[in-house]
C-alpha cells in the first residue's frame, strides 16, 4: 500500500514538532513548506537523521512555498504557516498579517493537494479556517481548524492536576471561538463518567476552585506566550492537530471539539466554531449537536459574536471574501 503524505505547511514551532511527531509514528512522508526554506529543509534533515536512531523509517523532505509542487497528492496538510502572538498582543492582533497567509496558502493547496484533509492551526484561528476553506474552495468537511481539543486538554490537565487522578479518566469539552470568550462546559467534563457538578456536590472541589479552573483555560494560550516570551504554545498544539490527523487517515471516527464549518447547527449559519464533531474518513462526518442550556448557549452565542467580528474583519482586508 502508498505511503501516506503529510504536508506541513508552515515549519516553525508547531510545524517543527508536528513533523517530529508524525515522523516517529510513521504516520506517513513528511514535507515541510515554509517561506525559510532553509528551516524546512534543515527541520526535515535533522528529523531524517534521527530516524534510524527511533527506528522508524519515515521520509521527510522540506521546501519553499515559492513552489507548492512538493506537496502535490498529500493525504493530509497541517497549516501552522504565519506568525504567533508576542506577549501582551490577542489572538486576534494577527488577523491582518495571517489573513494574506491563508490566501497563498489557500491556493497552493487548491493547486496542488486538492483532496487532502486541512487541519488549519494558524491565529486567530475561527476566522483564519474560514478564510483558508473560502481561499482553497475544497469541500467544507475536509477543512477543519484545531482548537478544541488543545483548549480541551488544557481544561482536562487542570481538572486531573485539581482531582488527583490520571488526565486518561478526565473527559472535558470546551467549545465556541478560540479565544477568551471560549466555553469550558463544567456540565459535559467528567472524571470517569462522573460530571464535574457531581464531583463537587461529593466534596472533591468547589465550584469557586472550578471557577478559576474554566478562566485559567481560557487564558490557557496567554499564560505560555508570557512565559516563553517570544512566541506561543507548540507540543500541545502539535500533539491536538497529529490526534485529528490519525482519526482521519485511520478512519477512527473520533468525536473531538474542532472548528467546523455550521449550517445552521446552534444556531450558526455559514461560520466555522468549536463544536464537537466526528472526524473519519469523509473528514468531518458529523457535528455532534449537544443540547446547551440557557446560560450555556448566552457564552456560546457570545464567542460566536466575538468570531463574527473577526470575520467581518477578514472580508474588510480582503475583498474577494465579502
Ligand atoms: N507561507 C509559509 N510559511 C510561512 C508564511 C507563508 N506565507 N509566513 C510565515 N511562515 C512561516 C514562518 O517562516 C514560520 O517558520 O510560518 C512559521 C510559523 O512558525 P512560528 O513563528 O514558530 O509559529 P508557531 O508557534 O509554529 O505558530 C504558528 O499557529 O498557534 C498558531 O498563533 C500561532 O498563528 C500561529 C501559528
Amino acid at each position: 500500500m502508498a505511503r501516506k503524505k503529510i504536508a506541513l505547511i508552515g515549519a516553525g514551532m508547531i510545524g517543527g514538532t508536528l513533523a517530529h511527531i508524525a515522523a516517529r509514528e510513521e504516520l506517513g512522508d513528511v514535507v515541510l513548506m515554509d517561506l525559510a526554506e532553509g528551516t524546512a529543509k534543515g527541520k526535515a534533515l535533522d528529523l531524517c537523521q534521527a530516524s534510524p536512531v527511533f527506528g522508524m523509517d519515515s521520509h521527510l523532505t522540506g521546501g519553499s512555498v515559492e513552489d507548492y509542487t512538493p506537496i502535490a497528492g498529500a493525504d493530509v496538510c497541517i497549516v501552522t504557516a504565519g506568525v504567533p502572538r508576542k506577549p501582551g498582543m490577542s489572538r486576534d492582533d494577527l488577523v491582518e498579517i495571517n489573513l494574506k497567509v491563508m490566501k497563498a496558502v489557500g491556493e497552493g493547496i487548491a493547486k496542488h493537494a486538492p483532496n487532502a484533509f486541512v487541519i488549519c492551526i494558524t491565529n486567530p484561528l475561527d476566522a483564519m479556517v474560514w478564510a483558508l476553506r473560502e481561499f482553497s474552495g475544497l469541500p467544507q468537511e475536509k477543512v477543519v481548524g484545531m482548537a478544541g481539543v488543545l483548549d480541551s486538554a488544557r481544561f482536562r490537565w487542570f481538572l486531573a492536576e485539581e482531582f488527583g487522578v490520571s488526565v486518561e479518566d478526565v473527559t472535558a469539552f470546551v467549545m465556541g471561538g478560540h479565544g477568551d470568550t471560549m466555553v469550558p462546559l463544567t456540565r459535559y467534563s467528567t472524571v470517569a463518567g462522573i460530571p464535574v457538578p457531581d464531583l463537587i456536590k461529593m466534596g472533591w472541589s468547589t465550584q469557586a476552585k472550578i471557577d478559576e479552573i474554566v478562566q485559567r483555560t481560557r487564558q490557557g494560550g496567554g499564560e505560555i506566550v508570557k512565559l516563553l516570551g517570544n512566541g506561543s504554545a507548540f507540543y500541545a498544539p502539535a500533539e491536538s492537530a497529529i490526534a485529528m490527523a490519525k482519526s482521519y487517515l485511520h478512519d477512527k471516527k473520533r468525536v473531538f471539539p474542532c472548528a467546523a464549518h455550521l449550517t445552521g447547527q446552534f444556531g450558526v449559519n455559514d461560520m466555522y466554531v468549536g463544536v464537537p464533531i466526528v472526524i473519519g474518513e469523509k473528514g468531518v462526518e458529523k457535528i455532534v449537536e449537544i443540547s446547551l442550556n440557557s446560560d450555556e448557549q448566552e457564552m456560546f452565542d457570545h464567542s460566536v459574536d466575538a468570531v463574527k467580528e473577526l470575520v467581518a474583519a477578514c472580508k474588510k482586508l480582503d475583498s474577494s471574501l465579502a
